[in-house]
């Protein structure tokens, strides 16, 4: 039987994610438009966020934190760029962003001394093969397999090499052990339900000393320098942006700062995630015909929540009937209006991915699993009718 009851908002799609409850475009009428950010008003906006970010955050005092071009994408190759090369490097992979940062360091930076450490959709390499005399690259969260890290155990407080993270469907969803990181980056339209547009960068000390006493051999894009004749361009930490942000879009997250602030901060971001995860978990287990993409229970993702399809008659099918099936559930939520984009990730295994973050309501993704199992009893009927 058809549900009756939809979502009151089907937006589950895990980037850009579902705007923060309540959320209209009101929000965005005290941007600073037609002006330059660099005037007051401006650069008091964009340090605004930094600083409400860090506070939110609970980042340590001395670490900073910046605002730079191209989203986490332009964050996190900033990191690489500019910090990889004074030393040996492991980079560890489980996912699409993942082995895209280890290209950027084997093919693009054609880094000589670096390990790569993979493991397929599922799964977590063994992080206790990471050598901290040496640089580590990895990402918290990997949104396309709903794999994370269940913890910071496997890094070393007192490593010679920098924890450089790419942090950015877990920030605000998952608490960072700061101390335990150098470079954290993530993007304003994950957990927050931001607009995509810049990427934060977050410094330890260690890592500003690397800035300050290392220069790659390789040429640097003006986007991606944070250094003028040896010194931190310490501006880009206090809301002078390297280039024009989107005013617009720096309202917007402002917006969502506030947002996080009056529902009672960072505690009750990460337990409205966990919250909605749970909620996926008694469902799943109730469901019979799918399951967690992730093997291990303690580090599947609270956030981007990947499914596989373990019917029996399911896995039986071609790889290319059943990217079919899982994509035909799809397009029957959408139809209906009850869930946007939550099929599996173009690189990922077929299945499904559904958004958790702190700005979806548990009380929608309750509405939605009927759907998803009325959804999955059509696919299965309608192939049955055409055999
Ligand atoms: C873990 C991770 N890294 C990087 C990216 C790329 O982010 P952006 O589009 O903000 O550059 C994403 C996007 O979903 C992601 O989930």
């Amino acid at each position: 039987m058809k549900p009756t009851q939809k979502p009151k908002n089907p937006h589950f799609s895990s980037g850009p994610c579902a705007k923060r409850p309540g959320w209209s475009l009101d929000a965005l009428k005290d941007a600073s438009l037609a002006r330059s950010h660099r005037a007051k008003g401006g650069k008091a906006k964009l340090a605004e966020v930094i600083d409400r970010s860090k506070a939110l955050l609970e980042m340590p005092k001395d670490y900073l934190l910046g605002i730079v071009p191209a989203s986490d994408t332009g964050a996190i190759e900033m990191a690489l760029w500019s910090l990889l090369g004074e030393r040996g490097v492991d980079v560890f992979a489980w996912e699409s962003f993942g082995s895209t940062w280890a290209n950027d360091c084997k093919k693009q930076l054609k880094l000589k001394d670096m390990r790569e450490y993979k493991a397929d959709y599922g799964r977590l390499p063994d992080l206790a093969q990471a050598d901290w005399s040496r640089d580590v690259v990895f990402t918290w969260n990997g949104t396309t397999s709903g794999v994370k890290v269940p913890n910071a155990d496997w890094i070393a407080g007192d490593r010679q090499g920098l924890a450089i993270c790419d942090a950015t469907s877990a920030v605000f969803a998952m608490k960072m052990p700061w101390e335990k990181l150098d470079v954290v980056t993530w993007s304003w339209q994950k957990v927050m339900g931001g607009e995509g547009a810049h990427g934060m960068i977050g410094l330890s000390p260690r890592a500003v000393k690397r800035l300050e006493s290392y220069t790659p051999t390789w040429p640097l894009p003006k986007i991606f320098q944070m250094t003028k004749s040896g010194k931190l361009i310490e501006g880009i930490f206090k809301g002078e942006t390297i280039n024009t942000p989107s005013m617009l879009c720096v309202e917007d997250a402002l917006d969502g700062l506030r947002w996080g602030e009056q529902v009672g901060g960072l505690n009750v971001l990460v337990a409205r995630s966990q919250a909605n995860y749970k909620a996926m978990e008694q469902w799943v287990e109730k469901s019979g015909w799918i399951a967690f993409l992730a093997e291990i229970a303690e580090t599947r993702s609270n956030t981007s929540v990947c499914f596989k399809i373990t019917d029996p008659w399911y896995t039986t099918l071609s790889p290319e009937e059943q990217e079919k099936g899982a994509k035909k559930i799809v397009s029957l939520l959408e139809a209906e209006g009850v869930a946007f984009d939550i099929g599996a990730y173009r690189d990922a295994p077929a299945g499904l991915r559904i958004w958790a973050g702190a700005t979806v309501e548990t009380s929608d993704l309750e509405a939605l699993f009927p759907w998803l199992d009325w959804a999955w009893q059509e696919v299965k009927a309608s192939a049955a009718k055409a055999a």
